[in-house]
């Protein structure tokens, strides 16, 4: 039955003119004078959720509601929930109850777990005694729709390794609906949950769970789900997952290409020239700043990152070193090092060379010569810087001389400067090799060479001498004639010295203008650094004047007193044999081949084998030629004495032009 605007059910005996409903701002509708309710004009629900719908009215104020006042909701036509004043719902455990106090004008309604059927138009009436009034002013639609509606976590930040943390999870419907099932599923480790249910001032609750744990580094973008299970006829589920992020300091690991990936040693050894490439791999959340440190040098470094790499180009020694690996965050630090070692091929061996008496020895030059007086001990040592240490041996001529020294020691050769000749120190280790030669040449003071002899000749109006001179280093030749010293290239009028120097031998010939009667002495002399020589080539010496004028006189008295001896004889003989003293009227005779003196050479070779003689025979007497040889010996020794006499005629003295000596000066 409609009574013009307002809505009766069955009788509607409101004493009271009808007016027309008007509308009137917004959900208000004035109905019938004095009548007002107020209420939304349309709820949605989530099906298995609840919904609290406020709710108010005014009746006229021709009445006054009583304790007894009844509010009736109708859906459709159908009472679906009612109440009596300020008591319990009349249907408590439905899930539509009118919760207002009815006799203060409060209508609001509740609809719990909610199902698709709630949804329509809701209507209120009001009954007290003989008030009877349906609004229709606002009549709330309710609609029902699925359930989406998710729980909600809270807070939502960032979790830190290793602190507590709580997290709450909020059912979705904040209303006194039934109390749903709020459970938590993940992968964190034995977390505490707790159930709370906050009750609202307006009679709403709020159905919350609250999670305790420990976050661990592992449980980083791991999964926390909230699930929120309403129980009815039809159980509904509705969930909501977070990814947890979980905050912790770094960790890093460096890592080597062609080495174990964790370095357990920490030590790497890398070749020299080689390149490497060092990683430093960085977990942590939020992103470290990461450096690389040679020693206390920052060598790179980077913000944010998860890695960071260093490379080592064509390693020289210098690269050895200490490299570490730091990162940090807000939450900590971490550092890792490794150590490179730099491996090399032998450097050029250093060698050193000491003389007698442990006195070392310098010289210039990488491949160097060394001279060693004759005969003297010689001490060659040898290092070479590698790593790892080297083997080092000396060689020679392709020979291994002496032992070999494996751990790179020092190596000593000990020699005598007689063993000269290239000498070779070999450094090898598993990278590499490298030598260095030395080359040890002796040295000694002038001698003469062998097989060659210094002479003098003389020719027609010339005395052309020749003076040969073996020496290390080269001597130099300086001649004295009569005790006056000429150099070893000169020329003047009576005089000329040409010296050319061969090898080791020096050959300078004198050429000298004789003047008969002259006496000359002519000296040679070779001298270096180790000694000289002195060579007596030519000497007219008074002292042998004397020697041949004694033996003269010798000889005269000799035969003198031969002769009185004859005499004497043959004056006995004669007087016994008168014949004889025919024979003897010939007189003496002597040999023409009457050499006077005559002499066996006497050869001294030193230790070197260097001194010579020429032999003299009688056979080589006889009638000088133009041509006399001299005789030359040198050493410490005097070696032989030659006088020659075979131009002596008998009785007579020798001429002092014709007498020839040799010898060997003494130093
Ligand atoms: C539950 O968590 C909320 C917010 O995280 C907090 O305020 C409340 O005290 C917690 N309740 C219990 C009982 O732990
Ligand atoms: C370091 O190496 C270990 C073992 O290989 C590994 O478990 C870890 O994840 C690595 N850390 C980083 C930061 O790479
Ligand atoms: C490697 O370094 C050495 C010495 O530092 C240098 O002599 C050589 O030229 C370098 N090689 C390359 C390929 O750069
Ligand atoms: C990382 O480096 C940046 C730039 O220097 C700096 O601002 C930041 O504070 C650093 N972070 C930490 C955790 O030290
Ligand atoms: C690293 O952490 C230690 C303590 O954990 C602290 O003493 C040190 O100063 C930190 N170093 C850096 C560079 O932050
Ligand atoms: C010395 O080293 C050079 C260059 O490596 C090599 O040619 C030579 O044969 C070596 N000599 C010796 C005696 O080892």
């Amino acid at each position: 039955m409609w009574f013009g605007g307002c809505w009766c059910y069955r009788e509607c005996w409101v004493p009271l003119i009808f007016i027309l409903c008007l509308l009137w701002k917004g959900n208000i509708c004035e109905t019938v004078e004095g009548f007002h309710i107020e209420t939304s004009r349309t709820v949605t629900v989530q099906t298995s959720l609840c919904v609290h719908i406020p709710c108010t009215f005014i009746i006229s104020n021709s009445y006054t509601l009583t304790q007894n006042a009844k509010g009736i909701w109708y859906k459709d036509d159908s009472v679906v929930a009612s109440k009596v004043g300020f008591l319990v719902p009349d249907n408590p455990r439905g899930r539509v109850f009118l919760t207002g106090d009815v006799q203060k004008g409060d209508c609001s309604l509740s609809i719990n777990d909610a199902k698709w059927s709630d949804a329509g138009t809701y209507r209120f009436r009001i009954e007290d005694g003989i008030l009877r009034f349906g609004y229709i002013g606002t009549k709330p639609y309710v609609t029902v729709t699925a359930l989406t509606e998710k729980p909600d976590i809270s807070p939502i930040k960032s979790l830190i390794a290793g602190e507590e943390v709580a997290l709450t999870c909020t059912a979705p419907g904040r209303c006194a609906g039934t109390r749903p099932t709020i459970t938590w599923e993940g992968s964190i480790n034995t977390p505490a949950v707790e159930d709370i249910v906050l009750d609202n001032p307006d009679g709403n609750r709020i159905y919350m769970s609250n999670i305790t744990f420990t976050p661990a580094r592992k449980d980083h973008t791991s999964l926390l789900t909230c699930k929120v299970t309403y129980s009815s006829d039809r159980p509904r589920t509705t969930s909501t997952a977070i990814s947890l992020n979980v905050e912790y300091p770094p960790s890093l690991n460096i890592t080597i290409a062609g080495y174990n990936r964790s370095i357990e040693s920490r030590a790497v050894t890398v070749k020299e020239g080689d390149s490497q490439t060092m990683h430093c791999a960085v977990n942590g959340n939020p992103q470290a700043n990461i450096t690389w440190m040679k020693g206390d040098t920052i060598v790179t470094s980077i913000v944010s990152r998860e890695r960071l790499q260093i490379e080592l180009k064509n390693i020289s020694i210098s690269d050895a070193a200490t490299y570490r690996c730091s990162a940090w965050n807000q939450h900590g630090n971490t550092s890792r090092a490794v150590d490179i070692r730099v491996e090399y091929p032998p450097r050029r061996p250093e060698i050193s060379v000491h003389g007698p008496n442990g006195v070392p020895l310098q010289y210039v030059g990488t491949d160097p010569i060394v001279h060693v007086p004759e005969g003297s001990p010689v001490s060659l040592s040898c290092v070479a810087d590698s790593d790892p240490p080297a083997s080092l041996q000396w060689v020679k001529s392709g020979q291994i001389v002496g032992p070999a020294s494996p751990m790179g020691q020092k190596l000593q050769l000990n020699l005598y400067a007689s063993d000269e000749g290239i000498y070779t120190c070999q450094a090898n280790n598993k990278h590499g090799h490298s030598n260095r030669s030395i080359t040890i040449i002796m040295t000694y003071k002038p001698k003469a060479p062998e097989r060659y002899n210094s002479s003098c000749l003389r020719k027609a109006n010339l005395i052309e001498c020749v003076c040969l001179i073996q020496s290390f280093p080269t001597a130099s030749i300086e001649w004295k004639v009569n005790g006056k010293s000429y150099l070893s290239n000169y020329t003047d009028g009576n005089i000329s010295i040409v010296t050319v120097q061969l090898e080791r031998v020096g050959n300078s010939t004198l050429t000298l203008r004789r003047n008969d009667g002259d006496q000359q002495s002519i000296q040679c002399i070779g001298s270096n650094a180790n000694g000289f020589l002195n060579l007596q080539l030519l000497e007219a010496s008074k002292e042998n004047q004397h020697w041949a004028i004694m033996i003269g006189v010798i000889c005269g008295v000799a035969l003198i007193l031969l002769l009185i001896l004859a005499i004497v004889l043959m004056k006995h003989i004669q007087k016994k044999k008168p014949l004889l003293m025919d024979e003897h009227t010939g007189g003496p005779t002597v040999n023409d081949s009457d050499a006077i003196y005559s002499n066996t050479e006497i050869t001294h070779r030193t230790s070197n084998g260097a001194g010579m003689a020429r032999e003299t025979q009688p056979d080589d007497l006889g009638p000088i030629p133009e041509e006399a040889s001299t005789y030359m010996n040198y050493g410490e020794e005097l070696h032989y004495v030659t006088i020659d006499f075979s131009r002596l005629k008998p009785r007579a003295v020798p001429a002092e032009e014709e007498m020839e000596y040799s010898e060997v000066k003494l130093k």
